[in-house]
């Protein structure tokens, strides 16, 4: 371990059509970004005051795909734009404040994931320093945390915000740029990921992720929000999204990780996202996914909403027509890969694990609920 390390945080404001660091001259109004930056820094850039364009900063060295600290250490060339081998991230919303939600973060820490980004509702309860300490409890005090906004945290988001910042600024080597939870973009352990409020918080989402997307250069890249279009998830929501950002993510080739229902949804590929009569572009098979950057690119869509607060139904009426599904699991089913299953419903989190068996373009990812059964398994190529 090296000793040497800095923390740098930037207030900056940026005008309201977006967010491309270009000006950190920092005036009254308008929307508040926030640059946290924490981990060694061998180039001895950014000095904790840069005067520099905090997006810019953060960006500079995200092409060599490894961020200071995450170097081999065997010797081997890096890969550019890998994550570090077996980087294992959980991802789940939809907490709650009560035994499932603890016994769901115990699992996280059991399974070995290297960090947590949940996909919003956090407690329920807008009593942030009660979720905090349910973190802290379960994850421990400096267990990287990372999060997106989700409707039931708008009362205390300001707060929510804080507890989060905090818990950032404690990450050795995380680089985020933007608005916390609702327009941030962070770069961890060569794992590009996107967490936006898109369809709860703010507005210009699209936009910025397609931006986001263009600008970054990892292999494995990832979009996280709350929320859902009704066609990608299999209850009963609404659509409140809207599909200009999955089709953003898609043309990225990035994955997408939602929450808001109360169930476990998983898309096959989709190559075209919103086009509900070629049901959304799906193909391929149900446990090999692949993700491309293109036009139109490739994707899936997971909803990870079973952090503990309740479990819902699939909702047959409004469902049994859609043919993108790989897996889902809810109060009454589990569908895995293709195939009906009588698994007891129950909470759980999703697990995806980069750059596994020696490749820094394959990817497996899994389902498991607290019960210690694998729910969805599934394994993702990078082209
Ligand atoms: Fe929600």
């Amino acid at each position: 371990m090296r000793a040497r390390s800095y923390f740098a945080l930037s207030v900056m404001v940026v005008g309201c059509s977006g967010s491309t660091g270009e000006d950190p001259t920092v005036t009254p109004g308008d929307e508040t970004s926030v640059t946290t930056e924490t981990g060694d820094n061998d180039t001895g850039t950014p000095s904790e005051d840069s005067g520099g364009t905090p997006s810019d900063t953060a960006m500079a060295d995200e092409g060599s795909g490894l961020p200071d600290g995450d170097a081999p250490t065997d010797g081997a060339m890096p890969v550019s734009g890998a994550t570090i081998p077996n980087l294992k991230v959980a991802f789940v919303g939809d907490q709650g404040a009560n035994t499932n939600t603890a016994n769901v973060l115990k699992q996280i820490k059991a399974e070995g994931a290297q960090f947590l980004v949940i996909l919003g509702d956090f407690d329920y309860r807008d009593d942030p320093d009660l979720w905090d300490s349910t973190l802290t409890a379960n994850l421990g005090a400096d267990f990287p945390v990372f999060a997106a906004i989700g409707n039931h945290d708008e009362p205390e988001w300001p707060n929510y915000k804080k507890k989060l910042e905090a818990r950032l600024a404690k990450i050795t080597g995380a680089k985020c740029t933007g608005e916390y939870g609702v327009k941030m973009s962070c770069y961890y352990h060569g794992l590009f990921f996107i967490l936006s409020g898109v369809g709860t918080m703010g507005t210009g989402h699209d936009t910025y992720i397609k931006d986001q997307l263009a600008m970054d250069k990892s292999i494995w890249r990832v979009c996280a929000w709350h929320k859902n279009q009704t066609d990608m998830q299999v209850g009963d929501k609404g659509n409140e999204v809207g599909w200009p950002a999955y089709q953003a993510c898609q043309n990225g080739g990035a994955m997408v990780m939602t929450g808001h229902e109360h169930s476990y949804s998983r898309t096959k590929t989709l190559n075209g996202l919103g086009n509900a009569t070629m049901g959304h572009g799906a193909f391929g098979d149900f446990a090999s996914l692949v993700l491309k950057t293109g036009a139109p690119g490739n994707t899936f869509v997971t909803v990870s909403g079973l952090g503990g607060v309740g479990i819902r139904d699939y909702v047959a009426s409004k469902h049994d027509d859609d043919t993108w599904w790989a897996s889902w699991y809810a109060i009454n089913g589990h569908l895995k890969n293709g195939k009906k299953l009588t698994t007891a419903s129950g909470y759980g989190a999703t697990f995806v694990t980069y750059n596994v068996d020696g490749d820094p373009k394959k990817a497996r990812g899994y389902m498991k609920n607290i019960a210690g059964v694998e729910i969805d398994s599934y394994e993702i190529r990078r082209e």
